[in-house]
């Protein structure tokens, strides 16, 4: 069998994936075209996601979430989106999505609510895929927004919201500055993760574990800086939601081939490792290319892309009872 078609068999997890970051270049074009969002000028569309780094591409992002305005273009992103994770081998999808960037444009979060689960009920009625949903608070917009973040995530709350996010920018935005957002969000049964150590400081690592008491980090490359860090991560089996091609764009490490890659170092040192894709579409990638690169590329055999794909789906926030009917 090739390594294409064990990694596409192999059930998956994906617990790290942005909604708009999965929408195809086609489908962002056409919304666009319908909802009056100008799009990049003289820029063909096949050449709209391409960016240098995190920043480039937080603004390409943010004019996807623009062209996204009714409960149909919602349902229908969605739908999209958890088809190509089903085809790619995916069982369960964590989903996180960027409230503000559609309030900004007038959206009701109402209306990202019904177009989003619908999109869930689809994909579960076609391919059987679970999926559950994520707000992020982008975090340059501070603790106050923050704050308004979490209260209108908690006054409307369907039972496939498990969890809130924090993402964008990491500096000059530390983890600290949102202890009380997390700690409020836990005493309201949310699970917590925040977006850290991608071109942050290991002390962002850190201040998640330590101060926000997170058991999962998404991305969290720069704890190889810190091995006294490593070291306690590991001890503490930390989650680390990582995205291999992601970090070409995004972060110091863009050679996957390279002995000394974040991730590479990151597993060799026995650190709870997890493969995911972030933007999907925007990154042009898929669930299981991102396993075969990182077979590929770090020289893992399928027994360790076994291990992996399984800390995936025991990394997933749900009951130990459902996991183990996958498991
Ligand atoms: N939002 C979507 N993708 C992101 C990334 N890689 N880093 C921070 N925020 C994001
Ligand atoms: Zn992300």
């Amino acid at each position: 069998m090739s390594l294409a078609s064990f990694v596409q068999r192999m059930p998956k997890a994906e617990l790290h994936l942005h909604l708009e970051g999965a929408v195809s270049a086609s489908t962002f074009a056409e919304l666009a075209a319908r909802n009056g969002v100008a799009l990049p000028a003289g820029k063909p569309v096949a050449e709209l996601y391409s960016y240098g780094n995190l920043q480039d591409f937080l603004k390409v992002y943010d004019l996807v979430c623009a062209s996204i305005r009714t409960a149909d273009d919602f349902s229908r992103v969605t739908f999209e989106t958890l088809e190509r994770c089903a085809l790619g081998g995916a069982r369960y999808v964590e989903m996180f999505f960027s409230p503000h960037a559609h309030l900004a444009h007038g959206v009701a979060y109402a209306t990202m609510l019904d177009g989003i689960l619908d999109g869930f009920r689809r994909a579960k009625e076609r391919y059987g895929l679970v999926a559950k949903l994520i707000p992020a608070h982008a975090k340059p917009l501070g603790v106050e927004g923050g704050e308004r973040f979490l209260d209108m995530v908690l006054a409307e709350r369907p039972a496939e919201v498990i969890g809130i996010g924090f993402d964008y920018d990491e500096r000059p935005n530390p983890p600290p500055m949102f202890a009380g957002i997390v700690e409020r969000a836990r005493a309201a049964g949310l699970n917590v993760t925040n977006h850290a150590g991608e071109d942050g400081p290991a002390d962002y690592v850190r201040d998640s574990v330590d101060v926000l008491g997170l058991g999962r980090v998404d991305h969290g490359y720069h704890v190889v800086d810190d091995p006294a860090l490593v070291e306690h991560c590991r001890e503490r089996n930390i989650v680390f939601t990582c995205c291999p091609t992601t970090t070409l764009t995004t972060t110091v490490w863009r050679n996957l081939a390279a002995p000394d890659h974040a991730i590479r170092r990151m597993i060799e040192a026995g650190l709870n490792v997890t493969i995911h894709t972030d933007d999907p579409a925007m990154f042009g990638t898929t669930l299981d290319r991102e396993y075969a690169l990182v077979a590929e590329n770090f020289g893992l055999s399928p027994q360790a892309l076994k291990t992996i794909a399984l800390a995936g789906l025991q990394a997933a926030w749900l009951d130990d009872g459902v996991k183990q009917a996958w498991i």
